[in-house]
């Protein structure tokens, strides 16, 4: 079972390391955190492991590459379009974005489809609580989110052949996926501004689902009536499917074996939970529907 605790000393009384080091004006620093959310037992990853290894395929396929080659990536200024069916379309600042939403830490387990796992305590808050800005209507059942295009700071877009994908990134949700309490839109990471390899400034994080669902440098979000195509989708169909719900039983619906993980610093390897042990909290999105064929 999940447990939720508040912390004996909230993280808002703790100052953001970014705020003492004063090297350059962090957002966070200006934004409080809330509350906490633990949803895990586990230890948290390290730092330097989630900022280190990384997936961010637009600064190369290689681990290291997102550290190393997004430097000179600007996250600000920002703004997000937000499109489709809705009664407020336009183009938001990052700072209109943040203003009403109280800032919570949640520590989350993170699955990858590769079969590596960390634990995260990202600071940010419910994706539901922004989308209902916006006020979708009634035909809008799902959400499709896509990462910046920018070639000239993202040496992997400019790299086309290097890479599976084509640019740029698209994922997708569900309108009530989207909705569930669970899925945040995270701008901090162990109480700092995300680095450019997390994702800068803006990106999603969906726990139950595999970690390439969590799509980051989120610069457009539209309402739509139809499911999204996703890049790994068109990629790799036969692997890669819309949901992608953590499923240590499916057989052929993606590369490798799901059943197992190793938790990046551990020796052993884990059994994998079915949603990633968020079961409990989602399972209900999915009551009726045949998850094998829906992978
Ligand atoms: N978002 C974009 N735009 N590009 C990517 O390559 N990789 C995904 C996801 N979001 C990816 C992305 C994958 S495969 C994973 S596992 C997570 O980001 C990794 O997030 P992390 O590097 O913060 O752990």
């Amino acid at each position: 079972m999940p447990r939720f605790k508040v912390p004996a000393i909230p993280s808002s009384a703790i100052a953001p390391r970014s705020l003492y080091l004063n090297r350059r004006e962090f957002l966070l620093s200006t934004l409080i955190i809330s509350k906490r959310m633990v949803t895990t037992t586990d230890p948290v990853s390290p730092r330097e492991t989630t900022t280190t290894f990384n997936n961010f395929y637009e600064f190369g396929t290689d681990k290291a590459d997102p550290a190393k080659h997004s430097k000179t990536f600007k996250p600000r200024p920002w703004s997000v379009a937000v499109e489709g069916s809705c009664n407020k379309p336009g183009s938001y600042t990052l700072e209109d974005i943040l203003k009403p939403h109280a800032i919570e830490e949640r520590i989350y387990r993170h699955r990858c489809v590769e079969g590596w796992s960390i634990v995260v305590p990202w600071d940010g808050f419910p994706l539901g609580d922004l989308l209902k800005r916006f006020e979708p209507a009634g035909d809008a059942k799902f959400v499709e989110f896509t990462t910046v295009l920018r070639p000239e700071e993202m040496i992997g877009q400019r790299r086309r052949f290097l890479s599976p994908l084509s640019w740029p990134y698209v994922e997708g949700l569900r309108i009530d996926e989207a909705m569930h309490p669970l899925a945040i839109l995270a701008v901090g990471v162990y109480g700092e501004d995300l680095p450019n390899q997390n994702g800068a400034p803006l990106r999603l994080v969906v726990p139950w689902k595999y970690g390439f669902k969590s799509i980051k440098s989120i610069v457009k979000i539209k309402f739509v009536d139809k499911q999204p195509r996703t890049s790994w989708e068109r990629s790799v169909p036969d692997y890669y499917g819309f949901y992608s719900n953590v499923n240590p039983g499916s057989t052929n619906s993606t590369f490798r074996d799901q059943s197992t993980e190793r938790r990046l610093g551990e020796f052993f390897m884990r059994k994998t939970l079915p949603f990633n042990g968020y079961g409990d909290q989602v399972a209900g999105l999915y009551a009726g529907m045949d998850l094998r064929r829906n992978f």
